[in-house]
């Protein structure tokens, strides 16, 4: 068993001394009312994230991506564009990702320069009325943690505590919002969804792990992606419980929560195994939720199950050109299940739909607004509504080749436009409530 270190004893134990962190020049203040804005990741949209376990994966033969991130949209040098895009959509907070590959590129080591950048983007959120919401991990870690084992190591969550903070020790003071993990239950989502559990799909990702150890001389390389979900899964509860502790030390005074991958989970005909497909899903992190601040419900569609299991997309319901279901109704259910097994106060941190028409983005946000409106007049706490995703951005696997954003990318110049689904987001947060 491990003993968590206190977090005067973390902060003195890593090498490298920060500066002190500066005093936020203004106050800033947290805006009043439903909060509507966008979600991004660090990895997806900052690039260049060249010490990253992901980086590394992207260039591995085999490989289950498509596409190398490469300069992703560039937004580590571009934020200020993106926030000013976020700002004139009448958005009122800004959700990203602070990454740790980039914070601590060799163990205890911390980058001032890197933290000096965080700061920036946080106080570059502030000046345009945008609240921080910061993800500590959106699935990428630093090359040098997977190659020690990543989260499959027993003592990868105190490794994590300690990024989070030192992390906060300097972000602290200029934080919104806070989560630990991004879908922190996505390692056992992969365990239900075909596209990562069929046979093919795993083997290829197990070549992909086993070449990256191969290359980098560390037989026990782990990345939260491709590892074994329940050995990964126990660790990350740990890495969370202590990572929230460590966060919630601050500096700072804010709400510190967890987003889970939440889909409607539909059980169809006699002898079902939905009872048992949600258990897989959620594991423990049910019951880590209720010990948060908050819950960040993600939803993108729904799952049907019979008893065989996952069932394919019913006849007649159109597809996303992600190849699930578009079922907007999922998300209010999403949101219904969360207020009754969790009980925490809710935000809709994600939901969007990976499409080419950008019609059918507008549908779907307008029919995302009415699952939320419907969820707070039955009463239920859900104050936030943010759509996946700012950018059209690094989208996993699937590489350049599927779009979820609100603005578009030229994969040339990486010049942004704005789509007209943006609007139909921007109207909504104008008009106020959902
Ligand atoms: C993830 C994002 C991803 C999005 C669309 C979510 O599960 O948090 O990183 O891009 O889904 O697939």
């Amino acid at each position: 068993m491990t003993v968590a270190p206190t977090r005067r004893q973390l902060i003195a134990g890593a090498a490298g001394t920060l500066a002190a962190a500066r005093t936020p020049a203004a106050a800033w203040r947290r805006p009043n009312g439903f909060l509507w804005g966008t979600a991004i990741s660090a990895h997806q949209s900052e690039g260049g994230n060249t010490n990253s376990d992901s980086w590394l994966l992207e260039t591995n033969t085999p490989t289950a991506f498509r596409d190398p991130s490469g300069d992703a949209c560039d937004s580590y040098h571009r934020y200020t564009e993106d926030l000013d895009i976020a700002a004139s959509l009448g958005l009122n907070c800004y959700r990203f990702g602070i990454e740790w590959a980039r914070i601590e590129p060799a163990p205890g080591m911390f980058s001032v320069a890197a933290l000096d950048h965080y700061v920036r983007v946080l106080e570059a959120c502030h000046a345009r009325g945008l609240l921080p919401i910061v993800t500590f991990n959106h699935f990428t870690v630093p090359l040098w943690f997977a190659m020690r084992g990543g989260f499959e190591v027993a003592d990868g969550a105190d490794l994590f505590a300690r990024f989070c903070a030192k992390a906060t020790e300097r972000l602290g003071p200029l934080i919104g919002m806070a989560s630990t993990f991004n879908e922190a239950n996505i390692v056992l989502l992969r365990k239900v969804l075909p596209r990562f559990a069929s046979d093919a799909a795993a083997a290829n990702a197990r070549a992909m792990i086993a070449a990256a150890a191969r290359r980098t001389d560390s037989p026990r390389f782990s990345s939260m992606l491709f590892g074994d979900p329940d050995r990964i899964s126990d660790v990350m509860l740990d890495a969370h419980a202590k990572g929230q502790a460590a966060i919630k030390a601050g500096p700072g005074d804010f709400p510190v929560g967890v987003t889970l991958s939440m889909q409607e989970i539909q059980g169809v005909g006699p002898d079902n195994q939905a009872a048992q497909a949600e258990r897989t899903i959620y594991g423990g992190w049910i019951e880590a939720a209720r010990r948060a601040d908050f819950v960040g419900v993600q939803t993108y569609s729904r799952l049907r199950i019979d008893a065989h299991g996952m069932m394919k997309p019913e006849a007649g319901v159109p597809l996303t050109d992600m190849g699930y279901e578009n079922y907007p109704h999922a998300i209010g259910a999403t949101i219904r299940y969360a207020a009754k097994h969790i009980g925490r106060p809710i935000y809709l941190t994600e939901t969007g739909i990976g499409t080419s028409d950008d019609s059918i983005r507008a549908r779907f946000i307008d029919a995302t607004v009415t699952e939320v409106a419907r969820c707070i007049a039955e009463g239920i706490d859900v104050t936030g509504y943010l759509y996946w995703s700012l950018l059209d951005n690094f989208e996993w696997t699937s590489g350049y080749a599927k779009q979820f954003g609100l603005v578009a990318v030229d994969r040339t110049t990486l010049k942004r436009t704005i789509k007209p689904s943006a609007q139909v987001l921007a109207a909504h947060a104008r008009a106020g409530r959902p």
